[in-house]
């Protein structure tokens, strides 16, 4: 058997070893990582992605600061019992927006990712202040504090640079309104035709229930209000989405 005898050859010069060695993983490299390349996209399209707003980003950073991750995901997987407990599986367009992600990989409590709209804002604060006056059974901690706590409006228009650095597409429009936007979100007395014309969709309401007060809670509400709400996906086209 002439190919067993060459392999013997082979086998006994490692010099010849290395360079088959090598010729060897270089085809089996370019046959894996050259076709990632010609993907026009990793991200499917979708309608309706934005960045987040002023107080949507600022709840966004209690949700991180006080760890809610280590308890919730925000990722749902493309299995039957997620779909049908939380809706339409977890697009990556979704969380294109998102430094850093909060997929998470603990379940204590519910997956996030479209909790937005689910309950009303009284409920969340509810839920928020004292969990099990709402589910008894729950083993949630409490966050009352989040209410006494006054919103620290100083970093928010940095935070919004240090997004835009990193990708997210900011206009200078709000980067310069960040600050009126993010008060005008949480007073339902204030004008907010800048703030919709700046963020399609956006809820603005008295998240806490304390008109004159912005509180961490009104952020923490309102970034959870948002949640899954923004792909329309009436447009959204789930073969196109795999291509
Ligand atoms: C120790 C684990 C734990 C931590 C930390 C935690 N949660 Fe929860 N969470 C739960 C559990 C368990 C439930 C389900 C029972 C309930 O609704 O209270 C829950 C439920 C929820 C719900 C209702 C979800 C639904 O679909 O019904 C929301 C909203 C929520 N948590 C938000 C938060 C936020 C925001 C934080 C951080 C400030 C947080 N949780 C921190 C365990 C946790």
């Amino acid at each position: 058997m002439s190919i067993l005898k060459n392999h013997s050859k082979l086998e006994k010069n490692a010099t010849l070893l290395l360079i088959a060695s090598l010729a060897v993983v270089t085809v089996g490299g370019i046959v894996e990582i050259a076709p990632l390349f010609y993907l026009q996209n990793t991200v499917e399209k979708v309608e309706g992605m934005r960045p987040y707003t002023p107080l949507e980003l600022a709840g966004r950073n209690i949700y991180v600061r006080e760890g809610c991750y280590a308890c919730h995901s925000q990722m749902i997987r493309p299995f039957r019992d997620e779909v049908e407990r939380y809706g339409h599986y977890s697009l990556a367009a979704e969380s294109m927006y998102d430094h850093s992600f909060q997929w998470g990989s603990k379940r204590t409590g519910p997956d996030l990712a479209r909790v937005g709209q689910r309950y009303s804002n009284e409920w969340h604060v509810q839920h928020m202040i004292e969990p099990r006056s709402v589910v008894p059974e729950s083993v949630m901690p409490s966050y009352a504090f989040l209410k006494d706590k006054p919103l620290d409006t100083s970093g928010i228009k940095a935070h919004l640079v240090a997004n835009k650095r990193v990708g997210v597409p900011y206009t200078d429009d709000m980067i310069a309104n960040a600050t009126a936007d993010m008060r005008a979100q949480a007073d339902p007395d204030a004008d907010t035709s800048g703030l919709e014309s700046r963020y399609p969709k956006v809820k603005a309401s008295d998240f806490d229930g304390d008109k004159k007060r912005l509180t961490e809670m009104d952020a923490l509400v309102a970034y959870l209000q948002m949640l899954g709400t923004l792909v329309d996906f009436s447009t959204y086209d789930e073969a196109a989405g795999y291509r």
